[in-house]
């Protein structure tokens, strides 16, 4: 059976201590679950050392970007190779700040992603409309676009986890109803079947992001196509963050 996964994108919060203090304190709080993943997603600098920390413990560590190169004259970058060698099991791929405040496209996020799986580690790729493509009625064409194009010359699907992140329910406290984020996720399952294979489909977890809080993570979970979240804000505080991944379908 498939395990739901549970992640948390700390963004641009926390330092190297602060991580360890939070980390810690997750460990120790956390309850055992056969049925579901936990990854945190913290940023670079806080890797090595939470890396050190997670070694045989029921907490995965995922990276939130990375370049699709090991190595080279890439200034500022991180290369897979780098997140590997430490342990790193996800990279988050194409969340849309990256794609909207760091101008990242649907080619190179294709690298990324292919790269990312290439070295090892699976990729979370994030698909996701903004507002006024909602309101004309485009989302399933740019949900469809953004997939077909990330996920170009791309067969290793096994490790492909993809996060649906609505672009106006990021951070606005605004969450998409259930129901409204199933439909999107039946239909980039139905997409994902098209592209590859009925069981590939089935198999797929796909995330829902986007104001996720523990006030509606038990309903988001009842969802049949919803395999697990992918949580912002609500991911830096201990309290918060063990409610969510403590979720219960009612
Ligand atoms: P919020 O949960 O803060 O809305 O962020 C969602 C997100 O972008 C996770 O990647």
């Amino acid at each position: 059976m498939k395990k739901f996964l549970i992640a948390g994108n700390w963004k641009m919060h926390k330092t190297p201590n602060e991580s360890i203090i939070f980390v810690n304190e997750l460990l120790r709080r956390i309850k055992d679950y056969k049925d579901r993943d936990i990854l945190i997603c913290p940023p670079f600098t806080s890797l090595y050392p939470i890396s050190q920390i997670l070694k045989d413990r029921p907490i995965k560590l995922g990276a939130q970007n990375v370049y699709f190169e090991n190595e080279g004259p890439y200034t500022g970058e991180i290369s897979p190779l780098m997140l590997k060698d430490i342990g790193v099991e996800y990279v988050i791929c194409g969340h849309s700040e990256r794609r909207n405040i760091f101008g990242e496209t649907d080619e190179i996020i294709n690298k990324k992603v292919k790269k990312t799986v290439e070295m090892g580690m699976k990729a979370i790729l994030c698909v996701g409309e903004k507002l006024e493509e909602r309101e004309k009625g485009k989302t399933f064409e740019i949900i469809e676009n953004q997939i077909k194009k990330s996920l170009e010359n791309f067969d290793n699907i096994e490790n492909l986890v993809i996060a649906y992140e609505p672009v106006w329910a990021i951070g606005t406290g605004k969450t998409a109803q259930p129901s409204q984020a199933e439909e999107v996720h039946i239909f980039i399952r139905e997409l994902i079947s098209r592209i590859y294979n009925k069981e590939f489909a089935e198999n797929l977890i796909i995330l829902y992001g986007g104001s996720v809080k523990p006030e509606n993570i038990d309903q988001l979970m009842k969802e049949k196509n919803i395999d697990g979240v992918l949580v912002g804000n609500a991911c830096l505080k201990v309290d918060s963050f063990l409610r969510i991944i403590d979720y219960k379908i009612l």
